[in-house]
């Protein structure tokens, strides 16, 4: 397996084409999945027929970059086997893949659950399945057994890859379909996906977190870490460039300990070095860092890059370090100035932007003002700011003295008001000046007008017509309106 050649998606079809369903599914993966999809396409081209329609889907993504990855690969298996994406819920197949880093993702699923089930009374044919981190957790999977037995599918984040096999079940089971897996050590390559932008994508590097922040819910739903075999992230960004992108987003919960636990250990700036080589491949971004692993070696990497993106995104969580301590971060306030302060002396011109909790428990007021100090210090170009929200099974949700909502909430207005003054001096330090802009899309509210974003994330509209879609070019940036830039194409 370990020189495999990555199968090219066009690949993937005559796979899907060739597989014998004469025969038993084989046992080797991912032909296997390519015998269910061939299986689960007789199956709905027969239902198909039956209401003389095509079937469609709708994939709803809660969460994070790596949730809307997993959602680009179910929509690829729902493709090949016969769906067309309908414009919302109101379809034959709808997944939610959700979330569970805060409780409000889980109210939003259940709270969308009572709407499928009228959509599903008025069409009996319709499928809803279940996925991500919030089915990881055992008391969800039993609500949901409970009090929602019209669902069909439920299945986790460790066996997403056979997601084809799990379609065929439930298509032929009257019964509500569940496979939860505790974790895995397993990755299974070469499974189809659909990008959702031609000219840009995110790869996963990673998955799992050993870390285990105190707060945080994550190891326990995504499980270990595992890194991908260098070779094969490798093959699928030059496969990528191949097929028109020009950017790639390289996920992982911690990409700064990328490397460690493969047979031939490689850090994850070495991994970066061999991804600049790669012709044809004009941008890396990647997402997230943790602060105790981000190794000089990549500051180093990054500073001599032309392609790393000048952005970080550096999650605080508190300037406190008692309360950084509480929260097994592993560094201090010091420590993440210290490290903020090397990484400007590097890049003076890098984009920072944050995750801040307000509202831990034990945080003091005295704690809260450290936090905000750190923002001043720093000076973000934008900070992700979130309400402390207890879940269960993590060591926090069993710490004394949690705080009122009242103290919170006040908190975070505050943190709010400031971190957004700061953000905006911060966005406009770029007016005057010609950037490059990969242009995204036409904006939705002004056809005449294109919107692309700097390497430093930033957005820029400016006048262009959709044939810029997926090119970089460059354009002076005239105006910044709070968070975003008006310019000129020039040259
Ligand atoms: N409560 C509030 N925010 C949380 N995060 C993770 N767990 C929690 C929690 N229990 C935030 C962190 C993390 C981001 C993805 O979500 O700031 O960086
Ligand atoms: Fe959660 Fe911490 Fe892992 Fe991030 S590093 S996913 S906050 S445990």
């Amino acid at each position: 397996m370990e020189n495999k050649e990555l199968i090219f998606d066009s690949n993937i079809d005559k796979l899907i084409e060739s597989a014998d369903l004469t025969r038993e599914a084989p046992t080797e993966e991912p032909y296997r999945q390519y015998w269910f999809m061939k299986k689960a396409r007789e199956l709905t081209e027969e239902k198909s027929r039956e209401l003389n329609r095509r079937l469609t889907f709708c994939v709803n993504t809660f969460g994070c970059q790596m949730n809307a990855r997993d959602s680009e690969k179910l929509v690829g298996v729902l493709e090949r086997i016969g769906y067309v994406e309908a414009p919302d819920e109101n379809a034959d197949f709808v997944i939610y893949n959700t979330c569970t880093v805060r409780e409000n993702a889980n109210l939003r699923v259940y709270g969308r659950l009572g709407y499928l089930h009228s959509l599903k009374k008025k069409n009996p044919h319709m499928m809803i399945g279940l996925c991500g981190c919030m089915m990881q957790e055992p008391q969800v999977v039993e609500k949901l057994k409970k009090s929602y037995s019209f669902v069909n599918l439920i299945f986790g984040t460790h066996n997403i890859y056979k997601f084809a096999e799990l379609v065929v079940a439930a298509l032929t089971n009257n019964r509500m379909v569940i496979d939860i897996w505790k974790d895995t050590d397993k990755i299974v390559e070469d499974l189809p996906s659909e990008r959702k932008y031609p000219f840009k994508s995110g790869v996963n590097i990673m998955f799992g977190c050993n870390n285990f922040c105190s707060y945080c819910i994550v190891p326990y739903v995504r499980g270990r870490e595992r890194s991908r075999n260098p070779k094969d992230i490798i093959r699928e960004i030059e496969h990528l460039v191949a097929d028109g992108v020009v950017e790639v987003m390289l996920l992982g919960q911690n990409v700064n300990s990328y490397g460690k636990n493969l047979e031939e250990p490689m850090t994850f700036a070495q991994l970066l070095q061999e991804i600049e080589k790669i012709e044809g491949l004009e941008r890396i971004r990647f997402m997230t860092s943790h602060p105790k692993d981000l190794s000089d070696e990549l500051i180093e990497v990054m500073k001599n890059s032309k392609k790393i993106c000048r952005h970080l995104h550096l999650p605080l969580q508190s300037g406190s370090s008692e309360i950084l301590k509480k929260m097994n971060r592993k560094y201090d306030k010091e420590q993440y100035l210290n490290l903020v302060e090397r990484i400007r002396k590097a890049m003076p011109d890098i984009s920072l932007t944050t995750d801040i909790i307000v509202g831990f428990p034990g945080e003091t007021e005295e704690d809260f003002l450290e936090t905000v100090d750190v923002v001043e210090k720093v000076r973000y170009d934008s900070a992700f700011t979130f309400i402390y929200s207890k879940r269960t099974g993590t060591p926090a949700a069993a710490m004394e003295n949690q705080i009122p909502e009242d103290v919170v909430k006040d908190r975070f207005d505050r943190l709010l008001a400031r971190v957004q003054e700061i953000g905006r001096s911060m966005s406009a330090r770029y007016t005057g000046t010609v950037q490059e802009v990969l242009v995204e899309e036409q904006n939705s509210q002004d056809t005449h007008l294109m919107t692309g974003r700097l390497s430093n994330n930033l957005v820029v509209h400016f006048e262009g017509d959709t044939s810029l879609i997926g090119k970089l070019c460059q354009v002076r940036l005239d105006e910044c309106r709070g968070f975003y830039y008006m310019g000129t194409k020039v040259g």
